[in-house]
């Protein structure tokens, strides 16, 4: 159990609320687990007909914790549990909805591209800078993200770290709605609830039959060992470091 995971649900909708404001939302194995158990008592319980993601504070999420990714470069990998959480997602069957009400780094914009209904801020920010850390993108978001905006955009928000903003998520077909940042929440809440009081089977089969559920777990796992080969890279390391010590990296000098 972790404070900064907070369940809500209202109805048959399961609120899944990022609790971490004063570190930005960013997500920790603690967090990620949480969340993996959410899921899945989303996906055993039938009084549970839909899944919100929302966030406390200004950001939606910074990504994942960079200190427990440094911590899994030391050499601790089976702790890093945001594969759980994106498996979770790759296999949920239950319609998801997003409120996005402000910063979306890594996996808090791979994310997006699982939920079915996202609503992002107009001052919102989409970014997956994976490259920048010595990574390679997750959550099968190397096949799903070119597929929504394009191989050339994709490329450049992975391996450029370039960004979105909510208008431009909206523009690119990534979110239904941009909004002031205030209603973002109130109109994820009311498209969650519409949801709900739809005949659940014929959302969850159609939800079904628009994704390539195999296909999109296959991806995850491929990039998930690439990932965790990454993460013992010295490049990697010393991303880690620079980012805990506030300075740029120092790339040059290092064997890939
Ligand atoms: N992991 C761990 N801590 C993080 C974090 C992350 N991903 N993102 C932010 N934080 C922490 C900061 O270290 C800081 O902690 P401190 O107050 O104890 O020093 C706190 O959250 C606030 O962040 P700060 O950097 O001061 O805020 P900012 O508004 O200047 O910048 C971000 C916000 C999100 C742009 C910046 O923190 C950032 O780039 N974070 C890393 C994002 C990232 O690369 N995520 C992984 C993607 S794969």
């Amino acid at each position: 159990m972790t404070e900064h995971i907070k369940l809500r649900q209202d109805g048959a909708v399961l609120e899944i609320i990022f609790a971490r404001p004063e570190k930005k939302n960013a997500l920790s194995n603690a967090m990620y687990r949480a969340m993996t158990e959410a899921l899945e008592r989303a996906h055993n319980d039938p009084a549970i007909r839909v899944v919100l993601f929302g966030a406390e504070g200004d950001a939606f999420t910074a990504g994942n914790d960079i200190a427990e990714f440094a911590s899994a470069a030391a050499g601790r990998r089976d702790e890093l549990a945001a594969f759980g959480f994106i498996t979770a997602l790759g296999r949920a069957e239950k319609p998801i909805v997003a409120a996005v009400t402000g910063l979306a780094v890594g996996v808090g914009t791979t994310m997006l591209l699982h939920c079915d209904l996202v609503y992002v801020a107009e001052t919102a920010t989409l970014t997956t800078p994976f490259v920048n850390l010595a990574l390679v993108p997750e959550a099968a978001s190397t096949m799903l993200l070119p597929g929504r905006i394009g191989h050339a955009r994709a490329f450049a928000m992975f391996a450029l770290g370039e960004s979105l903003s909510g208008p431009e998520a909206f523009t690119l077909g990534l979110a239904n709605k941009v909004l002031p940042r205030d209603d973002v929440l109130p109109a994820a809440r009311a498209a969650a609830r519409k949801l709900a009081a739809q005949p659940p089977g014929a959302v969850v089969a159609t939800k079904k039959l628009m994704r390539e559920r195999e296909r999109i777990l296959a991806r995850m796992a491929e990039e998930s060992a690439v990932f965790g080969q990454r993460l013992q890279t010295e490049e990697a390391r010393e991303a880690f470091r620079a980012f805990a010590e506030r300075r740029p990296p120092q790339f040059g000098k290092l064997a890939s």
